[in-house]
């Protein structure tokens, strides 16, 4: 793990009431030069950038019906409807992906777009031909096109019978991940099934923050992870059967968590809460095992039998499952953005049962760590060099991809310190790169400001803003694509931040 200097210099520094520590700042070890075929991106998400909510025959989505009828839960009241209407003015964002020079996009497909009732009897052609528009766009522009299938707009009526708590999800997601292989998949060649399961199933079903906000944790959380991840094995086994051979193409699974760092004499309890966190998807995927953490399965185990339960609220995979989860996917999509100290807990988490509780560990922020509007994102690039450590000892290294990092403001265009985030974690990134680490790929998140969820417009991820006011919803660069322009162009990290205005 993480050099245990640095541990306790910072948890003592911590225990003592918090002495300034200078982070957001990583010391280079080795070249400065990132590997030649080493990719450089961004990304979106469909619900946050596209717009055109009812257009050309979508369906709705949860997303769609939750900030319609509960404006009142988005910080700004606001909505995906028009957003940056990418929708409709897809040219602006490649403009501004040429301006940067990147070498990859990462996009999501929104399902209703394709299948405006989720289903394959509601084939949308015209939602096919948007995708087929990006995707040509991107490829004559010599831009790799990198497409999420899934990033939390569900189609309505799937959600109807259940959404991700019916194991039906698993079908339905196959034949619409199908559907993109056969439409899409003679030109895109990274597909990621779901971006960050863990994230929209306990928000989904567990503390209900997210649509269809079902409040049932530590059993229906478990059960959405559970469908997540065999319909993320069932599509893999399909592309492998019947795709590879002539797309030659490869699929990952978009995983995220914080790092943490031990409190002094906790290091097996950053082992415990890594594998509830990462571990949790990451564990059956790519460790050999094919199953979730240890860890988790005896916990909860025990803890489901006290609650006088008759079987495991997780039970473990089985047969025909843990075989085609084991190893389905073909690289490692990581999104990291954050990290915390953790010590195990000092008196019982979070609701019972939960996740939380069955972790049992308390999260813990340095202040003197710099902090992005809102709370839970602080500057911490010793976390990314410490995940990508964890995974390649865990997971055999393994391919990685990194594909989100990314810094929020309240939108300025002088936005120094994004810059500095970009700047400390692809210094982590090298680091690791040159311990060892098989990184192929860097995507900042985002292109744009876009809706933040629960956020709304309020927090602000872009490298370029959004005219929100403006019909046309002009883009205009901050010094932050200044920046990772150049970072593109000379494959290295530049020194000084000031010269990019
Ligand atoms: C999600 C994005 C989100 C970003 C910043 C990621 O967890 O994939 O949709 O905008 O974090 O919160």
């Amino acid at each position: 793990m993480f050099p245990s200097f640095i541990f306790v210099g910072l948890a003592i520094s911590i225990a003592s009431g918090g002495q300034t520590l200078n982070t957001c700042n990583l010391a280079p070890k080795g070249s400065p030069y990132f590997p030649r075929n080493f990719s450089f991106g961004v990304a979106t998400s469909a619900y946050q950038v596209e717009g055109g909510w009812n257009s050309d025959g979508k369906g709705p989505s949860i997303w769609d019906d939750f900030t319609h009828n509960n404006p009142h839960l988005i910080d700004d009241s606001s909505n995906g409807d028009i957003s940056a209407d990418s929708y409709h003015r897809f040219d602006q964002d490649l403009a501004a992906l040429k301006e940067l020079k990147v070498d990859h996009y990462r996009f999501s497909i929104s399902w209703p777009r394709i299948f405006p009732n989720g289903d394959i009897s509601s084939r949308n052609q015209k939602g096919i031909d948007y995708y087929n528009d990006v995707i040509d766009k991107l490829l004559l522009n010599g831009i790799e096109p990198m497409a999420t299938m899934f990033h939390y707009d569900l189609p309505s009526e799937i959600q109807k019978i259940g959404g991700f708590a019916n194991a039906l999800i698993i079908e339905k997601f196959v034949i619409y991940a199908t559907e993109l292989f056969e439409q899409f998949g003679d030109r895109v060649k990274l597909w990621m099934t779901f971006n960050e399961p863990l994230i929209y199933c306990k928000s989904s079903f567990a503390d209900a923050r997210y649509p269809p906000q079902v409040d049932l944790s530590g059993v229906a959380d478990y059960i959405c992870v559970d469908n997540t991840i065999k319909a993320h094995a069932a599509a893999y086994q399909v592309y492998r059967s019947q795709f590879y051979d002539r797309q030659k193409g490869k699929i990952g699974i978009a995983l995220d968590s914080y790092f943490y760092f031990p409190m002094p004499n906790e290091t097996e309890s950053v082992y415990r809460a890594l594998q509830f966190n990462m571990g949790f998807l990451a564990h059956p995927i790519f460790h050999k095992s094919g199953d979730y953490p240890d860890i988790m399965l005896k916990e909860i185990e025990s803890n489901s039998l006290r609650e006088g339960r008759l079987t495991s609220r997780l039970p473990p995979l089985k047969g025909y499952w843990k075989n085609i989860v084991r190893h389905s996917a073909d690289f490692f999509a990581l999104n990291y953005y954050s990290s915390r100290y953790l010590r195990r807990a000092e008196k019982p988490k979070g609701m019972n049962p939960s996740w939380e509780r069955d972790m049992d560990c308390d999260e813990i922020v340095d202040p003197s760590w710099m902090q992005a509007v809102g709370s839970w994102l602080h500057c911490v690039p010793e976390g990314l060099e410490g995940m990508l450590k964890f995974i390649r000892d865990e997971y055999d290294n393994i391919e990685v991809i990194i594909t989100e990092n990314g810094w929020s403001d309240k939108g300025t265009l002088e936005d120094d310190n994004r810059i500095q985030y970009i700047k400390s974690h692809l210094q982590a990134v090298l680091n690791a790169i040159n311990d060892g680490s098989n990184i192929s790929g860097y995507t900042y998140w985002s292109l744009i400001d876009n809706f933040e969820w629960k956020s709304g417009y309020s927090v602000k991820f872009g490298l370029y803003a959004v005219d929100l006011m403006s019909p046309k919803r002009e883009r205009s660069p901050k010094k932050s694509a200044y920046y990772y322009k150049e970072v593109i162009k000379s494959r290295k990290i530049p020194n000084h931040i000031n010269e990019f205005s």
